[in-house]
């Protein structure tokens, strides 16, 4: 089977947006392909964390995950700082990685520009990223579109790597972006300009993925449109029209042109109720089973299973990257 790897970063509840743009697709990938996912911990930690609230929203994390259908017997589900080798394998990337090279990530740029302080850390996250994805040597990786850059980065990395120390073999695997067609950048409520984002100061720019029925529908109701008043998709003159189709679209799996064709003429109420009526129906039975889960032993355990099935794989990998380099010394 091929292989796949993700992670999302417990800083935070995440958004319908992390939701449609990747771990909606974790779920669908389970049945054909080897599945690793990760709750990337230490990717968090780049920017401040209040340490009780990083390790409740690691839980919680993991709780959605199960709670919307990945299934330990199926993928492996683990917490990034359960597996020493991930921060190991980052250290041999980033001594081969240039500055500039990381510089040059708009991710960095942009979360640079908000810290005071701006963590060495913070600059050097691709590298982790890079490392995480290369020791499941994974193929394809489900990310929404802001991902990209770092996977191009994962990419030049992998083929610097097999051309320096692989004597004309692939010691690591390339791997390649799988990006939804539609909803790989779902779009804040209040600014479609700007992606939705679990962190935004304006909690009415995003939906949480355990928000309320009422909240959901209260964001949905004061999402920013436009003045034209008819429901096209047209990412450039109607963006945040376009934007609800996409989140429409997606957790109904109706086709854009289809809710095109329903909605065109009914005004935007109608549609903005359809449009949150969704929502609800989606995530509700989801926020259910993660109440279950969330304090449950068999959570816990879960995790630690994960974490033994991804060490065995991610210690396999750095082995052969550290032979490869020289990080050996037995004949
Ligand atoms: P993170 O935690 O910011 O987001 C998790 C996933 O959600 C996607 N996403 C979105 N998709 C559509 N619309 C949006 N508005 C939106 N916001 C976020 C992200 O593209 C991501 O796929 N660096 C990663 C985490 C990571 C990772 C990895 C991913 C660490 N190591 C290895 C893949 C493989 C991140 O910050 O995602």
């Amino acid at each position: 089977k091929p292989t796949i790897f993700s992670g999302v970063q417990p800083s935070g509840i995440p958004t319908i947006g992390n939701y449609i743009g990747a771990m909606k697709g974790f779920v669908d990938l389970q049945d054909d392909y080897e599945t690793t996912y990760c709750i990337v911990n230490q990717h968090a930690i780049t920017v401040y964390q209040d340490p009780k609230t990083l390790s409740q929203t690691t839980r919680l994390l993991a709780a959605l995950y199960i709670a919307m259908g990945l299934d330990p017997q199926k993928s492996t589900i683990f917490i990034q700082s359960d597996v020493p080798a991930h921060a190991q394998a980052a250290w041999i990337v980033l001594c081969q990685t240039g500055v500039g090279e990381l510089e040059r990530m708009t991710q960095y740029k942009d979360k640079a520009q908000k810290q005071e302080v701006v963590s060495a850390g913070l600059l050097a996250y691709p590298a982790l990223m890079v490392a995480d994805i290369i020791l499941y040597d994974a193929q394809y990786i489900p990310v929404g579109e802001d991902q990209k850059q770092h996977l191009e980065l994962t990419r030049n990395f992998v083929d610097r790597f097999n051309n320096r120390y692989g004597n004309g073999k692939d010691l690591l695997v390339k791997p390649e972006p799988m990006i939804p067609k539609s909803g790989g950048r779902i779009l804040s409520l209040q600014d479609p300009t700007s992606k939705m984002s679990k962190s935004d100061a304006n909690t009415k720019a995003f939906i949480s993925m355990l928000d309320e029925p009422k909240t959901i529908i209260k964001k949905i109701k004061s999402a920013v449109t436009d003045s034209v008043g008819e429901v096209n998709y047209d990412k450039e003159n109607q963006p945040a029209i376009s934007n609800l189709l996409d989140i429409y679209s997606a957790l109904s799996n109706r086709s854009i042109d289809d809710l095109v064709n329903e909605y065109h003429s009914l005004g935007y109420g109608k549609f903005k109720s359809d449009v949150a009526d969704q929502v609800v129906a989606t995530f509700e039975p989801i926020q259910q089973k993660y109440h279950q889960l969330v304090n449950s032993q068999e959570l816990t355990d879960i995790l630690v299973e994960g974490a033994k099935t991804a060490n065995e794989t991610a210690t396999r990998t750095l082995s052969r990257m550290e032979k490869a380099i020289g990080l050996t010394y037995k004949p």
